[in-house]
């Protein structure tokens, strides 16, 4: 991967922090959060209603002209499908020809979620705790960088629960180039994807997996090898 130079900042809005803790303590928006950001959605939001789910090739180049604004980054040819839905574009990073598919999910508050060149990426990312995608990768799985721990006595049910309820376990995922994960299958925080490691469907990953390794099952476990790819990433 070389993205060096990427600027990553993933930090969470103070009034993201604040809106959900005042909320979830009152079941009140406070009013000026409710001035400030209500004004604001009420400007972008019915747009973005009707450019994240507008078919046909009209949609694809409205998108790529919104998010291009809104993204980290949004490379050259990248496309993104009717749909998709990100929670935090300024967090999400995707490079050139890149592709977001049908009903993808990125909820990434803080953190960071990277994708590199030429990837296919569906399913359900959680970006807190940073993933970093290389190029030509393809997963329909679910990939987390957090999760609720119960260790220590921490409840896990979730974003209802006040801040010192909750033991949040955070942990990079790294999934170098040429990885595949198959639809259904979970990927766990800290974990490293080696380079070209297929993750077979409906897999449970609790572990690293070296490179070019085929992996598959709850939890996985290694099937065999796959062949190296013998061409360099396209342009
Ligand atoms: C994981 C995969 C790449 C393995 O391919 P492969 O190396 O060619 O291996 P095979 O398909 O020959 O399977 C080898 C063995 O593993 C088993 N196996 C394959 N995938 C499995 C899985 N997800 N869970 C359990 N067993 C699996 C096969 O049944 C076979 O068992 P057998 O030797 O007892 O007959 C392939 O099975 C696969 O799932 N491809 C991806 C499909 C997919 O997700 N498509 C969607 C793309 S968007």
């Amino acid at each position: 991967m070389d993205r060096q130079n990427w600027v990553v900042d993933g930090k969470r809005g103070k009034n993201d922090i604040q809106l959900r803790d005042k909320y979830i303590e009152s079941g009140k928006i406070p009013f000026d959060l409710a001035i400030s950001m209500g004004l604001k959605s009420i400007a972008t939001d019915p747009w973005l209603m009707v450019l994240q789910h507008m078919p046909g090739l009209l949609g694809f180049k409205l998108r790529q002209i919104f998010y291009k604004k809104r993204l980290g980054k949004m490379g050259k040819g990248a496309i993104i499908d009717p749909d998709v839905e990100i929670s935090h574009p300024r967090n999400v990073y995707l490079d050139e020809f890149s592709y977001l598919a049908r009903r993808t999910q990125i909820y990434c508050p803080e953190g960071y979620v990277r994708i590199g060149k030429r990837c296919h990426i569906g399913g359900w990312i959680l970006g807190h705790g940073g993933v970093d995608i290389g190029h030509c990768v393809a997963s329909g799985g679910t990939i987390l960088s957090v999760t609720d721990s119960h260790q220590g006595g921490y409840r896990m049910s979730g974003p209802m629960i006040p801040r010192q309820q909750r033991n949040l376990r955070y942990g990079k995922v790294v999934i170098e180039d040429d990885a595949f994960i198959g639809q259904q299958s979970i990927i766990m925080p800290g974990v490293h994807i080696g380079e070209g490691a297929v993750i077979a469907p409906f897999s449970l990953v609790l572990r690293n997996v070296p490179a070019w390794t085929v992996v598959y099952g709850n939890p996985a476990i290694k099937l065999g090898m796959r062949d190296k790819v013998k061409f360099p990433v396209p342009h």
